[in-house]
């Protein structure tokens, strides 16, 4: 991709999500129906993971990117970890974040406002660093290189969960928000090459048809 095309696909997308609600369906883009499906498919794949399912991995910090107002710290993260970070794009969506999560927000340390393409996790800090529904924001050489430091981020026995959507055949593009959906097989490839292992990977059952597939996959 040349610079200017760089420029374009993240100008695009950041146009797009200043544009969007600070809210559950503004982040999921008019299926806020879904979250609790959501929620609980990815509680599900993680809990075994964790100490309290028999698993090795802490549950003292954990990392939401690509948060938008912390749906998924608010249910998923906080109810678990003794504290969260969160980092994002968009101000405006941490700017709600507080109000959004309520009382238990004083737990969430950090509200870092960064592309993940810029952003580096504090290294050896973190039990989890959970990406949903963002990687498709960055270009392929910026997600290998984050994915690389998400691996220097984690404590010991720590994971990445990557939870996205999964195209068929080939990567589609779309206009709307500036992101790729990409296949599994490049998704395969790029934590390949980043040296992160694959531990365990799932697909997201009870979504509606007409959804893309979405799968998790947790890395280490
Ligand atoms: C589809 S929403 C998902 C939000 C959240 N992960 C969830 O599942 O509720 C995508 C989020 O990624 C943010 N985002 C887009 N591009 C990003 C980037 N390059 N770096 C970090 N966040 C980004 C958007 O502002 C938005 O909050």
């Amino acid at each position: 991709m040349s610079l200017d095309d760089e420029e374009k696909f993240y100008g695009d997308a950041k146009n797009y999500w200043e544009g969007i609600t600070p809210t559950v369906d503004g982040m999921l883009g008019g299926f806020a129906k879904i979250s609790p499906t959501d929620i609980n498919g990815s509680h599900a794949f993680l809990r075994p993971l964790l100490v309290i399912g028999g698993g090795k991995t802490e549950m003292t910090r954990a990392l939401d990117c690509g948060a938008g107002i912390g749906r998924i710290t608010k249910r998923l993260l906080l109810p678990i970890f003794k504290t969260v970070d969160m980092v994002e794009l968009n101000q405006k969506f941490l700017d709600e974040a507080r109000s959004f999560i309520g009382e238990e927000s004083s737990r969430v340390d950090n509200l870092f406002c960064s592309g993940l393409q810029n952003f580096t996790p504090e290294p050896g800090s973190y039990d989890v660093i959970w990406t949903q529904w963002v990687l498709g924001h960055l270009t392929d050489e910026h997600l290998l290189n984050f994915l690389k430091r998400c691996q220097l981020g984690l404590a010991k026995n720590g994971i990445v969960i990557l939870k996205e959507n999964i195209s068929g055949q080939e990567r589609e593009f779309d206009e709307l928000d500036s992101s790729y959906t990409r296949t599994r097989a490049e998704l395969d490839k790029v934590i390949s090459m980043s040296g992160l292992k694959i531990l365990k990977c799932e697909k997201q059952k009870g979504f509606p048809k007409g959804l893309y597939d979405v799968y998790m996959y947790a890395l280490q």
